[in-house]
């Protein structure tokens, strides 16, 4: 499983699925979230709003991820997840990790062969850059042990400031 650390709008990435960092009722927000549901257009809230109609009355837990077409977007799929949030107390690190293996478990479900990340809960839920860049790696190396057939090739980290992005460059070492 190669890994890329990119500086750049997720958005734009021509990789099988990019992953959302979506909050529980997948009904859009600010951030990368705000930007995927804008570039992918409003069918992409549609879909979400019968995810809520259907599979998931409740909205998507913490940790959980799910899957819908890209629709205008390069990506053929967004897989959102919700991050835990630190102002509502939400500092498990096994959290995050789950945001990162679950979107893996369901991009290796759609048959994805490249995923893209942003850096989850870096943003508007708190967490600070390096602990969310040492989670993630840690737990695509725990995967990729778990999975030595994956048919997951390729993970981008796409990293909207060059700030973050130097983070996680220093983490991957
Ligand atoms: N491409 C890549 N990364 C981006 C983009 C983009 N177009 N836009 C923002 N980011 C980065 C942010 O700079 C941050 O580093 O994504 C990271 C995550 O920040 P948020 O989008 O705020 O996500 P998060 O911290 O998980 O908070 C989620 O914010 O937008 C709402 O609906 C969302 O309620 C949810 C919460």
């Amino acid at each position: 499983m190669r890994i890329a650390i990119i500086q750049g709008d997720i958005t734009t990435r021509h990789v099988d699925a990019i992953v959302n960092a979506a909050n529980s009722t997948l009904l859009g927000g600010e951030g990368v979230d705000g930007a995927i549901h804008r570039a992918a257009g409003v069918r992409l809230l549609a879909a979400c709003r019968t995810l809520r109609t259907t599979t998931l009355p409740d909205g998507l837990p913490v940790g959980k991820a799910v899957a819908t077409p890209g629709f205008k977007l390069p990506a053929s799929w967004v897989i959102h997840t919700v991050g835990p949030n630190v102002h509502a107390g939400e500092t498990d690190p096994a959290l995050l990790a789950s945001c990162f293996t679950e979107s893996m478990r369901v991009a290796e479900g759609l048959g994805a062969r490249s995923l893209a990340f942003p850096a989850i809960s870096a943003g508007a839920y708190g967490w600070d850059a390096r602990d969310v860049a040492e989670v993630a790696f840690d737990a695509v190396r725990r995967y990729a042990a778990a999975s030595p057939r994956t048919g997951l090739t390729l993970l981008e980290f796409v990293l909207f400031s060059e700030e973050t992005a130097g983070i996680f460059r220093e983490v991957h070492g």
